[in-house]
């Protein structure tokens, strides 16, 4: 099984040219990788990157209709991307998004053929009360209720309170995490780490916390840092 190594732009860069020229670097850079490399910017700059896997960063749960600003599964299969971020925790943080609507987006996005970045995590009160367990239980049992086939879906671990502020998830602590994921997938489904990964980090991750895969925001800006992160993936297993 490949690691699968996910860039998460978000909302970055402003601009086509921008976007352009990072997706260029970061081409030019894991040429030559034997992991699986995945490239989501935000959807405008979807049809215009190619030459790496893409996908999206979201998706709605109905394939046509009356819900203005939406976009579906459907189109984004259209376009021929492979991939799409469901329930990510900005999403779920700013944007409203329940175990509910992630269980429907997921369903709906592998009905067109989309392969799922599932995100699940708990938050820092979550933690510190000690629910961590209780939360990333539910929210993949939610996500992937009436799910039969979760052969196209990775799972990521991210706890909240590692993303984008540089603290990241120490390697024991994310063993117990992706252990404890585990039990509710099947033994060969991918499940990712991210939360402030740099390639400093990065490589532990897959070699000591069991891990087939990283999930990179703020880094994968960077397509020299994701390179490296990239390679320090081949390099640990
Ligand atoms: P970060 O983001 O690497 O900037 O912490 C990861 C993510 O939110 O997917």
């Amino acid at each position: 099984m490949k690691n699968l190594i996910a860039a998460n732009w978000k909302l970055n860069p402003t601009n086509q040219k921008g976007a352009e020229d990072i997706f260029e670097q970061i081409k030019k850079s894991v040429k030559n990788t034997a992991e699986e490399v995945v490239v989501c910017p935000p959807f405008i700059f979807l049809p215009v990157l190619k030459g790496l896997a893409l996908g999206a960063q979201n998706c709605f749960y109905e394939d046509t209709g009356a819900f203005t600003g939406e976009i579906s599964p459907a189109m984004i299969k259209d376009l021929g991307v492979e991939y799409v971020i469901i329930g990510h925790s900005e999403r779920r943080k700013y944007f409203g998004e329940t175990d509910e609507t992630v269980n429907k987006k997921i369903i709906k996005a592998l009905a067109v053929g989309l392969k799922i970045i599932f995100c699940i995590g708990e938050t820092e009160e979550e933690r510190t009360a000690g629910k961590r367990n209780e939360v990333l239980q539910r929210q993949v049992q939610q996500g992937l209720k009436d799910v039969v086939d979760i052969d196209n879906i990775s799972v990521a671990y991210e706890p909240v309170w590692a993303i984008g502020t540089g603290n990241n998830c120490g390697v024991a602590e994310t063993k117990e995490s992706i252990d404890f994921i585990r039990q509710f997938v099947k033994k060969d489904t991918r499940i990712l780490y991210g939360g402030s990964v740099k390639s400093e980090n990065s490589g532990d991750y897959i070699k000591e916390a069991g891990a087939n895969g990283l999930l990179v925001g703020g880094a994968s800006l960077n397509a020299e840092e994701f390179a490296k992160i990239v390679k320090s993936a081949s390099i640990a297993v």
